[in-house]
């Protein structure tokens, strides 16, 4: 049987808004495949980001399954689905999230620190990432001293750090001009077909769709292919 790294069956989530309930996302299926850069859009408020931190077992859905590699992670217990977050999991976020008292190199050695994984093979892998979103030469710099795209550029390496399976980014262009965003676009496909991760990206931005591989659009929770 063909496993798929991320798949999300029947989902359906709905929030309290005052004495209202507000369905968000109402039955949603949705398979990511590995080598594949995969843009979600839609109009504020359409439930991308919702999608998104079910698909990143950040948010439990009310109905419905979440698989990660085949496996179902709503029966795992919330250390469980920490380990799975950890290891199998990469996230950028609209801001870089950078920690700021760290140096480049030491924001990729955490999330290899907290696998239990710094050695002598991971540290390589974080000097080939950085030199790979060249930043080879900003190793020893604190985030503070980065541009908002350099930035952006570690939270990519270290998104990839832990050989996740999967890459989740919720609008990581958003805070950059045109000629970067698509630059990290690229960077992002570059690395997603040469380790084969599954990358599900939301985003505003059509400037950028032409480097996707799939294309949904998020409409009142409801997701639609579009190429
Ligand atoms: N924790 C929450 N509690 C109540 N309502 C929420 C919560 N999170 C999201 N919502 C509501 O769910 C709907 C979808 O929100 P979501 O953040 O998924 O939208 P989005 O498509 O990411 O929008 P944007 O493009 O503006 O980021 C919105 O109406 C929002 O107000
Ligand atoms: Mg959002």
């Amino acid at each position: 049987m063909n496993t798929w790294p991320l798949e999300l069956k029947e989902i359906r989530k709905t929030f309290k808004d005052g004495e209202k309930m507000v369905d968000v996302l109402h039955s949603l299926s949705f398979k990511a495949e590995r080598g594949k850069l995969t843009a979600v859009l839609g109009p504020s408020g359409s439930g991308k980001s919702t999608f998104l931190s079910i698909a990143g077992a950040l948010l439990s859905p009310d109905e419905g399954e979440m698989l990660v590699n085949g496996h179902d992670i709503a029966s795992l217990s919330d250390k469980q689905k920490s380990e799975v977050r950890l290891h199998s999991i990469g996230y950028i976020f609209q801001s870089s999230n950078l920690v700021p008292y760290l140096k480049v190199i030491e924001q990729l050695k955490l999330p290899a620190e907290l696998a239990g994984k710094w050695n002598g093979d991971t540290k390589r892998r974080a000097e080939e990432l950085l030199k790979s979103v060249g930043l080879e030469n900003r190793a020893d710099h604190y985030s503070y001293q980065l541009s908002g795209g350099e930035k952006q550029r570690v939270a990519i390496a270290r998104a990839f750090m832990n050989d996740a399976d999967i890459i989740l980014a919720d609008e990581p262009t958003a805070s950059l001009d045109s000629g970067r965003s698509i630059d990290i676009i690229k960077l992002i496909s570059k690395i997603v077909k040469e380790k084969q991760k599954a990358a599900v990206m939301v985003t505003h931005d059509e400037t950028i769709l032409h480097l996707c591989d799939n294309i949904y659009e998020m409409n009142d929770g409801r997701l639609e292919k579009r190429k």
